[in-house]
């Protein structure tokens, strides 16, 4: 067993003994060792004024990818090449080709966003040579500007897209080769890694077979992926955790492989990872993806992290269920498989056993003829946590009625659930608006739900049947009369 974590900061290897289980990034960078350019705005993941590349081998690639060093813990970082927005600049002072962009489009005001604006573009300059608005709309989810407006930032985003990412003027393409060799001398030990600081140990385990082990030895332990959950618990609710065992380096939990059962997601596969092959096979899913978080916490944040966290507002839970998902369980004992839509038992429990840990998701192919939906609905579009998501599955067969339907919502109820009454009241009829009608009511059978900051729970429940009737409409191919619930009072 090792009892340090290596990893690369900008051009500097550091071997690192001295860390407590949960210390941030950002602290080390800023407080350790003084690189004060990232900057702490939120402490949660939300304003990216904390933005850096972390750059890891993925499948024989170094993939720079953009995170929050507010909510990214030490202990995940082992075989890792961490840049931050001093590495940027050459050594004589001349800017990067992505800060001389932000200078001549006038991509800054007060500046204090600047840093975490620099590094997102940058991510994306690395990652896509000639990104429309879009992608660059989407790259910068999850910064937040209060003074310059987004315009100019944009636009630097586009000017920057004309150059290439060059070893002339590009740190990264310039050392690109030796970072690649020392990380895999890095990643190639497979010793799981322990550190003890203040009391608290960090666990790295140097394969999914040692985490089971640690797992049965401490059942207690808090497993950590991408921490854009578990980030939080110390931010903002200055919770001790001990121990901390860290999974997100784990390449066997990060399989996504189709075959003739479904797709089979490794718990450990984050947002950006899953992005490519939902939008292939399901697109209605892929697209929910592109509303989770920002670009920084769809880096980190993992589907098994979704499922595992048991919220009953985590957006894929809900078109998972609908998808007929099962998740698979592991321990020392061995694996068994449930339906997802068991796991959740009621508020803050799910189906694990002391020792468990969610190892891999199947999603069975959607029907080609089936009919798939999923609605997100927040107050904002982007950077917003659900009040509602609704996910439905429907076949309708040669008679044109129900043949098959499945319906789940999160924000509903005490966990994500299936609308059981609905399905009974869909399921054979005639998929008409009548029926659609008639079967909405039912909603009221299968959720209670509850007010909070996020909405009412009067207007949860006639948004989950506007949201069948949307379906209904999206799916009747043709223009039916359109008739909507409305709040008897507002
Ligand atoms: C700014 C911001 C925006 C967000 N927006 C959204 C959003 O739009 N929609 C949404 O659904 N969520 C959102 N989240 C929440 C979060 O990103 C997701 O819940 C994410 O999927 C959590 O995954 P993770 O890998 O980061 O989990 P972690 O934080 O590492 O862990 C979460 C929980 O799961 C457990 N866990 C993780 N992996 C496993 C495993 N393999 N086996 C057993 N237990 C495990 C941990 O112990 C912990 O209890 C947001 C978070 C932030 C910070
Ligand atoms: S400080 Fe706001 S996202 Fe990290
Ligand atoms: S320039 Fe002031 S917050 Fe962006």
């Amino acid at each position: 067993m090792n009892s340090a974590i290596r990893f690369i900061l900008n051009s500097e290897e550091i071997t690192l003994a001295d860390f407590s289980a949960t210390e941030t990034l950002l602290d080390y960078l800023r407080l350790r060792r003084r690189l004060t350019g990232t900057k702490e705005g939120c402490a949660e993941g939300d304003c990216g004024a904390c933005t850096v590349l972390v750059g890891r081998l993925v499948e024989g690639r170094l993939v720079y990818e953009s995170i929050n060093a507010c909510i990214r813990f030490l202990g995940s970082l082992h075989a890792t090449h961490v840049v931050t927005v001093e590495h940027l600049a050459a050594k004589d002072g001349t800017l990067h080709p992505v800060q001389q962009a932000m200078v001549d489009c006038h991509g800054s005001q007060c500046g204090f966003c600047t840093p975490g604006f620099v590094m997102s573009l940058y991510g994306l300059w690395l990652s896509n040579e000639e990104p429309d608005r879009s992608e660059i709309e989407i790259a910068l989810q999850g910064n937040l500007c209060r003074c310059t407006g987004y315009e100019p930032i944009i636009k630097a985003a586009e000017q920057v897209s004309l150059t290439r990412p060059s070893a002339l003027f590009d740190p990264l393409e310039r050392d690109r080769a030796d970072i690649m060799a020392k990380l895999w001398t890095l990643k190639s030990s497979s010793d799981t890694i322990a550190v003890e600081k203040d009391g608290a140990r960090s666990i790295i385990p140097g394969s999914v077979e040692a985490l089971a082990g640690i797992l049965a030895d401490a059942p207690q332990a808090t497993i950590v992926a991408g921490a854009t959950d578990v980030g939080l618990w110390v931010t903002k609710q200055m919770r001790r955790l001990d121990p901390v065992v860290f999974i997100n380096h784990l390449t066997e939990l990060q399989r996504i492989e189709s075959d003739d059962t479904g797709i089979t997601f490794g718990a450990g596969v984050t947002y950006a990872q899953a992005l490519e092959t939902l939008q292939m096979e399901i697109p209605a899913f892929g697209d929910l993806i592109d509303r989770i978080g920002g670009a920084q916490v769809r880096n980190a944040g993992t589907i098994g992290g979704n499922i595992a966290n048991g919220s009953p507002i985590g957006d894929t839970p809900p078109p998972l269920i609908a998808l007929g998902a099962s998740v698979t369980l592991r321990s020392v004992e061995g694996s068994r498989r449930l339906p997802l839509e068991d796991f959740f038992i009621a508020y803050g429990k799910q189906d694990r056993r002391p020792g468990e840990f969610v190892e891999e998701i199947l999603v069975p192919h959607p029907h080609e003829d089936a009919f798939f939906s999923v609605y997100k609905i927040s107050k904002r579009r982007d950077e917003d946590i659900s009040a509602l998501c609704g996910a439905f599955y429907l076949m309708i067969d040669a008679e044109g009625c129900v043949g098959d339907i499945r319906i789940a919502f999160g924000g509903m109820a005490a966990t994500p659930k299936r609308a059981q009454a609905v399905e009974a009241a869909l399921l054979g009829q005639p998929w008409s608006w009548q029926t659609v009608a008639e079967a909405s009511l039912a909603f009221d059978e299968d959720y209670q739900p509850l007010t909070d900051w996020r909405a009412s729970a009067e207007y949860r429940s006639l948004t989950a049947k506007n949201l069948l009737t949307r379906f209904f409409l999206e799916t009747a191919g043709a223009p039916v009369h359109l008739q909507r619930f409305e709040m008897e009072e507002v």
